[in-house]
């Protein structure tokens, strides 16, 4: 089973209710998958089932425990910011060689299904040094990119893209998770990235019926 880093096109794009929707199918499936979420801001310690994490475990059928948090949240701010900005403001800083050490470990386990959720979009700083970009790379694994069908998309999905194939990352697949109230067509944002996406598989997930395109995805991961 292969492991898949699960990054977007920016925050609020539906990273983590993607990965919980293909742990879900996975786990109905049969299989038994795997998530982490290392880094984490806008942690709430008093609603740990709200945050990222919770959302992560509650679709394994693990507990929303602070050992469990710990497992797979190692690195969990309160700030409601960019991991850079919501360390500094903790007097702390994402240490880049630990993270990928401790997804490396998470990677170790390669009989079932593992989805790393980054955090914010690709370009999103960790420390003074580092993004997102490089943390995929390092990791070595192929990635899933998820974006929205909003006016704007396109140029954002295409310029997210272009950055990750440049450090030579591996695009498994586009998700096009329709944006809700969009004035763009889904299909248009499909056929559009069709064009400009160089034959990496798109996969749309309508908010009317999802599944078809969560099990799609589920398969291609898989
Ligand atoms: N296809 C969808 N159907 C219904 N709700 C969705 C869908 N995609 C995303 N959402 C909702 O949109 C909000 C943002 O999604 P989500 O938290 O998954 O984004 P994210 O990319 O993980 O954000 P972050 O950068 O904070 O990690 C959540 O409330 C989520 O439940
Ligand atoms: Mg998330």
């Amino acid at each position: 089973m292969g492991a898949n880093f699960i990054t977007g096109t920016g925050t609020d794009i539906g990273k983590t209710w993607l990965a919980c929707a293909l742990l879900r199918q996975w786990r109905g499936e049969g299989r038994r998958p795997a998530a982490i979420k290392p880094v984490l801001s806008g942690f709430d310690s008093q609603r740990p089932q709200a945050s990222d994490a919770g959302a992560l475990l509650a679709a394994l059928g693990r507990d929303v425990s602070p050992a469990e948090l710990d497992a797979i949240a190692p690195w969990r701010f309160a700030p409601p910011l960019s991991p850079d900005m919501a360390a500094a403001l903790e007097g702390r800083r994402i240490d880049f060689d630990e993270l990928v050490e401790f997804s490396r470990q998470a990677v170790a386990a390669p009989d079932r299904p593992l989805l790393i959720e980054g955090v914010g979009g690709v370009m999103s700083p960790l420390n003074e040094r580092n993004t997102v970009r490089d943390w995929i790379a390092a990791s070595g694994l192929p990635c899933v990119l998820v974006a929205g069908s909003y006016l704007g998309s396109l140029s954002h999905t295409l310029t997210a893209l272009e950055a990750l194939q440049k450090v030579g990352a591996g695009v498994t697949a586009i998700a096009i998770n329709e944006s809700p109230d969009s004035i763009v067509a889904l299909d248009a944002t499909l056929e559009s990235l069709s064009s400009h996406a160089g034959g990496i598989s798109l996969v749309a997930i309508t908010r009317r019926s999802p599944q078809s395109g969560i099990a799609r995805l589920a398969a291609l991961l898989a």
